[in-house]
């Protein structure tokens, strides 16, 4: 596949990034995955937006402004052919002298990979994923960290490494008072009594894109939302129980633990509304 890093389209081969990056050695940066569909980026606007608050709150100066990005993130799903899959975008605060200090560090990396849909396609079945409880970590307090994909992520590594070790997909994470904030890969909805119901971003959840997009699918298809703070036992009694992100979109959640968690026919709703925005913002033939 070819890379798009630091202005230059180039092979993954021949795209090379020095062993001082800030990036490598501190996590340094920040990273976003987003949607390509139809050869575009699905929901560009708030990934920049992201990004944007990625670059405010870690003062890394912006090196290629959002509809540049845009234009770098169709081309680059061209050139690799693939107007289907998913993109990368990783910025770091580029090299400098060894310490914390990034006083040095004055040209940022600006690195984006395509990769393919993950297996199997997310579009257009609803997929059903297992979850089990992360027990070895939880989410910090909230802080300035927080609205933003940063690049340190042992929180969500251990919680993936006790999901993989049981055989489940993913894990749902706590926030640090134990009540549910999201899984460790996207955030996470239940269903009770007709109302869906979503974590507030006060767990420390991350504001996903997804996230954004399901509450504004609930409204438009006048389905009552709810912010609401739920500990793990009641998650397990839900009527249903779904995840977003950007990845895969609407994802059904069929078991928590050994809890099986019926799928009713509300997640399969609100899936086809997401690929039917997923369609109407990205579609065929409409590449810049
Ligand atoms: C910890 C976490 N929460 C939520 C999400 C979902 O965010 P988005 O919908 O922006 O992809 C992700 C996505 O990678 C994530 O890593």
């Amino acid at each position: 596949m070819l890379t798009f890093l630091n202005g230059e389209f180039v092979s993954e081969e021949a795209a090379h990034i020095p062993i001082s990056d800030r990036g490598f050695l501190y996590g340094d940066g920040f990273f976003e995955t987003l949607r390509i569909h139809n050869g575009q980026p699905f929901r560009w606007a708030s990934h920049a937006a992201r990004m944007e608050r990625a670059h405010q709150a870690l003062r890394i100066p912006t090196a290629i402004d959002s509809s540049t990005f845009s234009k770098v993130l169709c081309e680059l799903a061209r050139r690799n052919a693939q107007a289907e899959g998913i993109a990368r975008l990783y910025v770091t605060r580029g090299s400098g002298s060894r310490g914390y200090s990034p006083r040095d560090a004055r040209s940022p990396t600006v690195l984006v990979t395509m990769h393919p849909l993950p297996e199997p396609t997310p579009t257009p079945q609803l997929q059903q994923w297992t979850l089990i409880t992360a027990q070895s970590v939880r989410l910090p307090p909230p802080n300035p960290l927080s609205s933003f994909k940063h690049a340190n992520r042992l929180v969500q590594i251990l919680a993936r490494i006790e999901a993989d070790d049981q055989g489940a997909n993913d894990a749902v994470v706590l926030d640090h008072s134990g009540s549910v904030a999201e899984s460790s890969s996207a955030n996470i909805f239940w269903v009770l009594d007709g109302v869906v119901h979503t974590p507030p971003l006060e767990t420390n959840a991350l504001p996903g894109v997804t996230r954004s997009l399901v509450i504004e699918l609930c409204a438009r298809t006048n389905l009552d939302l709810s912010e609401t703070r739920i500990c793990p036992e009641d998650l397990n009694r839900a009527d249903s129980v779904f995840l977003s992100l950007s990845s895969f979109g609407i994802v059904a959640v069929s078991r928590i633990g050994a809890a099986p968690i019926p799928c009713s026919a509300l997640v399969h709703r609100l899936h086809e509304a997401y690929l039917r925005q997923l369609e109407s913002e990205c579609p065929a033939g409409d590449t810049p």
